[in-house]
């Protein structure tokens, strides 16, 4: 069955453990923008890391790309953005609230009950000026998508890597969208982070790739911990699809609010790349070897957003359990994802503890983002790390002092082992890539 969590929770815990904070918050925030705390800030990381590591660095045909968030404004021509990547707006002539006209099921103002202006459309890309002049010649936009920094660069990656197809171009970075609907926290925010691969392949060879693409993307959310019962796939209607896309589909998730798009998989033809030919009067082809003739590629694109996975993974993650007369919140996060993979804890702060604790730490910190905690008892340190994922905590105690041997304790199973500090790193390294704590645990008592 799927499951799914309240989204004050997550955002009180988001609030309260530094993973999120409203954006400006000492000048009363602003609408939709959010800033990563310490801990949403290696959340986020590791997210970008795996997709990096899964889609550029463990694939042959898959090469990166950081492309710059403003460009040549005639690139909004080309994608169609400047006349068509619009929503349409209506007003509530009582409470000058603004609304999305297809988010709307009657003609009133879903706030006061007012009547409401025709809809009109509403450019969702952020304008700016560049240089010191602000003119109309000036004009340039914040990026509502990377994709079109792919598209331009097409030619650039195909000569510098002599990459044949089909192959892949990946990038991550900043989007914006002056949404005019926003909400359900860091769910549609104006400004964004996006993972994006613009796959080129022979026409043709494009249903093939693109239901690969789709396993492939649903697999990667499963692998990193996602509850199949909680993700889906939902094909486009013909109305719904983008003017660039031939076929999509999304990966939804079971948000808090309900099913909704964390990703989508597009088939976007020879869309982009034909229109950036006409726009720049520069040659966007390929010369297919076999054929000996100069083709279009066609393109299949998976995107997704960081903010949406940061958003799907901390739902998923979040559990509550019942504690003796309390309740243990908990993350049950990836060890891949986790902000913190590791706290040293000594017992009390009994000098010799502390000792070695802060070797340990010390040893360790090269290898993993670890936090230290020597305040209050043992079992509100475990409860702190479990509500923030860590995965694995290791106790020194005065035993320790002895036999130089540690306690390590699980997360998800509150499982203990013992073992010699000289083979703590190895265990460690075993137990965050996956390996169960097999051995006999010491105690499997709540703690
Ligand atoms: N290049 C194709 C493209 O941009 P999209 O469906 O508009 O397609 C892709 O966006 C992904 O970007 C979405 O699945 C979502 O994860 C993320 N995204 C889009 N708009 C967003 C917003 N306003 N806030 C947060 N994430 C957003």
């Amino acid at each position: 069955m799927p499951t799914k969590v309240e989204m004050e929770k997550i955002v009180s815990l988001c609030r309260r453990r530094g993973f999120i904070f409203p954006s400006s918050e000492i000048y009363g925030g602003l609408s939709s923008c959010w800033d990563y705390g310490p801990l949403g800030v290696e959340l986020k990381q590791n997210i970008k890391q795996a997709w990096w590591r899964a889609v550029v660095q463990e694939r042959d045909d898959m090469v990166g790309l950081d492309a710059s968030i403003l460009m040549h404004p005639q690139t909004w021509v080309a994608s169609g953005h400047l006349e068509g990547f619009a929503d349409p707006l209506v007003e509530c002539k009582s409470c000058h609230l603004r609304w999305r006209h297809d988010d709307l099921e009657d003609n009133n103002c879903p706030a006061c009950g007012g009547e409401l202006t025709e809809p009109h459309l509403f450019n969702l890309m952020f304008k700016t000026s560049i240089g010191p002049i602000e003119e109309e010649a000036n004009i340039v936009y914040l990026r509502p998508e990377t994709a079109q920094g792919i598209f331009v660069n097409f030619q650039n990656v195909l000569n510098t890597t002599r990459k044949r197809l089909p192959f892949g171009i990946a990038q991550i970075g900043k989007a914006f969208r002056n949404e005019i609907t926003t909400g359900n926290f860091i769910f549609r925010s104006r400004e964004f982070e996006q993972m994006e691969i613009e796959f080129f392949v022979k026409p043709g060879t494009d249903k093939e790739w693109f239901n690969y693409w789709l396993e492939e993307r649903l697999d990667w959310y499963v692998k990193l911990g996602i509850k199949k019962e909680n993700l889906r796939l939902r094909q486009h209607t013909k109305r719904e699809l983008a003017h660039y896309a031939r076929e999509c589909s999304d990966i939804d998730y079971l948000f808090p609010m309900g099913w909704a798009e964390l990703e989508g998989i597009a088939n976007r033809g020879d869309f982009d790349l034909v229109q950036h030919v006409k726009y720049s009067g520069k040659s966007l082809n390929y010369l297919d070897e076999e054929t000996k003739e100069h083709i279009i590629p066609f393109i299949i694109e998976p995107s997704a957003g960081v903010d949406r996975s940061a958003l799907a993974f901390l739902c998923d993650a979040y559990d509550e359990e019942p504690d003796k007369e309390e309740i243990r919140v908990l993350l049950h996060l990836h060890p891949t994802l986790a902000p913190i993979k590791v706290a040293v804890l000594p017992l009390s702060r009994r000098e010799k503890l502390v000792a070695v604790a802060k070797k340990i730490y010390a040893d360790l910190r090269p290898n993993w983002m670890i936090q230290y905690d020597d305040t209050q008892s043992i079992g509100r340190r475990y409860r702190r790390q479990d509500e923030i994922g860590t995965p694995l905590c290791v106790t020194v105690d005065f035993q320790s002092l002895e036999d130089e041997q540690v306690t390590i304790r699980e997360r998800d199973t509150m499982n203990q082992i013992r073992v010699p500090i000289s083979e703590l790193r190895t265990t460690l390294t075993a137990k965050l890539s996956g390996e169960a704590f097999d051995t006999q645990p010491l105690w499997t008592t709540k703690g």
